[in-house]
């Protein structure tokens, strides 16, 4: 069984999975479409991911992936925590602001927290994702025993060796092109390979069905990935600026007046790739202390960003994108879609 059949989707298209952007409008809309849609439930508590999923269940009787983060939780270092919010300390005060005096863990990772595992089991979407490494085994097991299709983020050869021994039934192979958090497991090591090249490297090695990642927004470009040997392709970026994804006005707007990216830490505490804003001009100083881990340093930002916004300075977000967003159309979902499988047949 190809992944289509084994997907039950019509279309090698997923959308990706964008914790923050994705909408249970968005995912149903690509389903509906023939693709995989998704809800990025990383940053969800579990009640809300639960509505999300319903709502996404009532909206389309298609398959849709569900996702989560597998990080390892960091050892937090009051120490350098303090460095970082000192560091921080200017930009608070240009909105007449104090630093807050402590960070807190705003994520729990799928490795620490069974409830999303129950979820899952509980409300059965056809497939689960994961981002950051791989979930225990034990939880694998109980996902295949329940005949959800597993996935994880691989941006090397080894997370998709382990990827594959561990039993999990996709690679999704994020380049480094991709908008949005490197899956790397490690967030010191990051050997930073291109889709194109990615997807040669793991099909040489690894036996298992690859999905490409990273930069990737038309046609031609996905055809390209399936001539290399992936067997679906997984788009973010171009679906951000569809007006059912949850992208606020300025994130919009940026992804066409600035369509310029880079990868920091600096924001989450985990590499990742956006429009370049304030945090590139402000923080990103050559002499920047270590980053508080992610993602503690999350919190911070994203109490900056409240602030900043709250008078009316927008350039403190998170804007992730990929290196292609220059790319970007303004389409409606179903109409991307369309275009995409359009682009691809004639390609
Ligand atoms: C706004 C945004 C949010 C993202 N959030 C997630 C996420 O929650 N989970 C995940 O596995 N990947 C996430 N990603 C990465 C995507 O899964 C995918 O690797 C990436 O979008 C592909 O590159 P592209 O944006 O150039 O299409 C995100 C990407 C973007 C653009």
């Amino acid at each position: 069984m190809n992944i289509l059949q084994r997907l039950e989707i019509r279309h090698p298209i997923f959308l990706a999975p964008m914790a923050g952007v994705s909408t249970p409008e968005l995912a149903a809309e690509v389903s509906n479409q023939g693709g995989l849609g998704s809800l990025g439930l990383g940053a969800s508590s579990v009640a809300a991911a639960r509505e999300q999923i319903l709502k996404t269940q009532a909206l389309t009787e298609h398959a849709f992936q569900v996702n989560f983060f597998c990080h390892q939780p960091e050892p937090l270092d009051e120490n350098a925590n303090q460095i970082w919010l000192e560091h921080l300390q200017p930009e608070f005060a240009k909105f007449n602001s104090k630093v807050p005096t402590d960070l807190k863990c705003i994520y729990p990772s799928f490795l620490d927290n069974d409830d999303f595992l129950n979820l899952v089991l509980e409300t059965q979407p056809k497939a689960v994702s994961f981002h950051f490494g791989i979930p225990h085994q034990y939880q694998i097991q109980k996902l295949k025993d329940a005949g959800i299709i597993t996935m994880v983020s691989a941006t090397n050869l080894a997370e998709a060796k382990a990827i594959e021994e561990a039993g999990i039934d996709i690679i999704i192979a994020q380049g480094v092109e991709a908008g949005g958090h490197r899956g790397i497991f490690n967030p010191n090591l990051d050997g930073a390979i291109k889709t194109f090249d990615l997807i040669q490297l793991i099909k040489k090695y690894c036996q298992i069905p690859v999905v490409a990642a990273g930069g990737i927004m038309n046609g031609q470009q996905a055809k390209q990935a399936l001539n290399l040997g992936a067997e679906a392709v997984q788009l973010g970026t171009a679906f951000v600026q569809c007006k059912s994804s949850n992208a606020n006005a300025a994130y919009r707007k940026a992804l066409f007046d600035h369509p310029i990216t880079q990868i920091t830490a600096s924001i989450s505490g985990r590499p990742a790739r956006g429009l370049i804003n304030q945090w590139a001009c402000f923080v990103d100083l050559p002499d920047r202390p270590n980053v508080a881990p992610y993602p503690y340093a999350y919190d911070l930002a994203k109490q900056l960003n409240t602030l900043a916004v709250q008078q009316g300075e927008s350039g403190y977000g998170a804007f992730w994108a990929g290196s292609n967003v220059a790319l970007i159309r303004e389409l409606e979902a179903q109409d991307l879609m369309n275009q995409l499988i359009l682009e691809m047949n004639q390609s």
